[in-house]
């Protein structure tokens, strides 16, 4: 069918290398798409729980992003009672959707000193709040910052699957899963 959609949206193949270019763009360039995907966890209530993330790794051969976060954070509680996980990415240039579903990993302590070791300061900070995060307190700013590694924690996410919507003359949307090796199967948008 005469189409402008661009070739990369009209075969399984390459709109998965699209996928993950826009995964690899996010996690190496600050102004990228995928830079601030939403990450979202199941709360002890059960509810789902959805905040802004940076992502810090995309790693196609292994299948797996990651994240960095605070060990005290409720994300990071939540993903230890419950790892299932979600992470959702919008890509206004390339009006492209990517919803992924994951099973996630916390790492602290000595296995993420290579991770710890090459952040600036001002990265650090954001790591070791006190009182902790989520802790209710009489004024705005009355908390630290205080770089702390062991607050650091890495959360890797084994993707599962992951969908791909494409926004174009035609809408077309796409399931790839680790579970058939991510072949992919076309589904109704
Ligand atoms: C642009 C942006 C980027 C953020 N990046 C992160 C991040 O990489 N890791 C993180 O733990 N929180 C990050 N946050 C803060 C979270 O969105 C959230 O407010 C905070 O971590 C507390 O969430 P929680 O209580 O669900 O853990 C970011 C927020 C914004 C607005």
């Amino acid at each position: 069918m005469a189409t402008n959609d661009p070739p990369w949206a009209q075969q399984l193949t390459l709109l998965l290398d699209r996928a993950w270019q826009c995964l690899a763009d996010g996690a190496h360039t600050r102004d990228a798409a995928a830079r601030y995907p939403t990450l979202a966890t199941i709360s002890d209530a059960g509810r789902p729980q959805a905040r802004t993330v940076v992502l810090r790794e995309a790693n196609r051969a292994r299948g797996q992003l990651a994240v960095y976060s605070d060990v005290h954070a409720g994300k990071v509680r939540e993903l230890r009672a419950h790892p299932r996980a979600s992470l959702h990415v919008w890509d206004a240039a390339q009006r492209l959707q990517l919803r992924i579903a994951a099973t996630a990993t916390v790492t602290t302590g000595d296995d993420v000193q290579a991770r710890w070791q090459p952040l600036p300061d001002h990265g650090r900070a954001a790591y070791g709040h006190q009182p902790t995060s989520g802790t209710s307190i009489p004024d705005a700013l009355a908390y630290t910052t205080t770089a702390s590694r062991e607050a650091f924690a890495v959360l890797a996410f084994r993707i599962e699957s992951l969908e791909a919507l494409h926004l174009g003359e035609h809408h077309r949307r796409a399931l790839f899963e680790r579970g058939d090796d991510w072949a992919g199967q076309w589904v109704v948008p």
